[in-house]
């Protein structure tokens, strides 16, 4: 008889032969700023999660640069949307000024911000529209000014989410053009329509104003075609690429794993972070245990850095989670 139950006999011996780990330093934590004062709303769905104002984004980014974890993903929330997305490239707008503040405050924090015209749009699209059309390819130039107008205000990568065909390499001419060779795009390369995003839409103020978002970002059913857009960001230019949302598409990230050797990002998204919340509240689940299996499995089937609203919580567990 093989006595595999040897090696689980106690804690200690458990620990020392553990496949997986979840680093604090694999952890990104998103984070979304609003226009205006006195600001701290919370996030109706995301419970935990607040709006803030750049007069106390303190508040939270004091808690993050204590926690060790690897950086943040920073969300925009403009008073003033137009059909153009204007304020997205706006050197004054409210992700730049952010970013900048960050800067200053935080010199060595590490900021990723998420390039998408959705947060600054009138109608909630990802793009440009023409009557109840996305375009593709007025929308790149609009990404392309976003990116170098984040980047200038001293983001360390640029993330694009649209999904637009091609904005890799536009985003990736764009900020060579501009003196930003040096900063990495981290591609939202298999980004799925998915139902788990409405929290964030709560949070971030971004929902499509008709229609659904079925036209650009990728058909659940789809994970062949998902190692294909990877593959084309790769070849675009990307230099980390992402699956998301995470645990319904861990299938697609252990796939990448194997056929890509970039560094590879899972994004745990905000309905994800509800379900474990809304069933914690209720005492349903066992929040921390729950958190603790869902990363390990997230890096189990291969991811390498995890972008996670339980981020700030974990780092605090870590310790005794593994
Ligand atoms: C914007 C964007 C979305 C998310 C990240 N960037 C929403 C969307 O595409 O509708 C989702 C993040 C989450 O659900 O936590 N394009
Ligand atoms: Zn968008």
């Amino acid at each position: 008889m093989r006595r595999f139950r040897r090696l689980r006999s106690n804690e200690s011996i458990r620990s020392l032969v553990r496949e997986t780990r979840v680093d604090k330093k694999d952890l990104i934590y998103p984070i979304f700023v609003a226009e205006g004062e006195n600001i701290k709303k919370p996030v109706e769905s995301m419970p935990n999660v607040y709006q803030y104002s750049l007069d106390r984004l303190d508040e939270i980014l004091a808690e993050i640069s204590e926690s060790s974890i690897a950086g943040i993903l920073i969300f925009g929330i403009p008073k003033h949307k137009d059909e153009l997305a204007s304020g997205a490239y706006d050197e004054n707008g409210i992700t730049q000024q952010a970013i900048r503040y960050i800067k200053v405050k935080y010199p060595s924090m590490l900021i990723i911000a998420d390039v998408c015209l959705c947060e600054y749009t009138s109608h909630g699209h990802c793009g440009v529209v023409c009557g109840h059309k996305i375009l593709n390819d007025e929308t790149l130039p609009l990404l392309s000014r976003m990116a170098v107008s984040l980047a200038k205000a001293g983001a360390d990568i640029i993330a694009p989410s649209d999904m637009m065909d091609g904005r890799v390499s536009a985003i990736r001419n764009a900020l060579d053009e501009n003196g930003f060779a040096d900063t990495p795009i981290l591609s939202y390369s298999a980004k799925f329509a998915s139902a788990y995003y409405s929290p964030f839409r709560d949070a971030a103020e971004s929902a499509p104003e008709f229609g659904d978002r079925k036209s650009y970002q990728m058909d659940y059913a789809n994970g062949k075609e998902a190692l294909r857009e990877i593959e084309d960001d790769i070849e675009e230019g990307a230099d980390m690429v992402m699956v998301k949302p995470a645990l319904a598409y861990l299938d697609v990230v252990k796939v990448a794993r194997e056929r890509f050797d970039l560094p590879l990002v899972v994004y745990n998204v905000s309905g994800e972070y509800a379900m474990v919340k809304a069933a914690a509240e209720k005492g349903w689940i066992d929040e921390k245990k729950v958190v603790s299996e869902n990363l390990i499995a997230m890096k189990r089937a291969g991811a390498d850095i995890i972008i996670t609203y339980h981020a700030l919580d974990a780092a605090k567990w870590i310790d005794e989670f593994y």
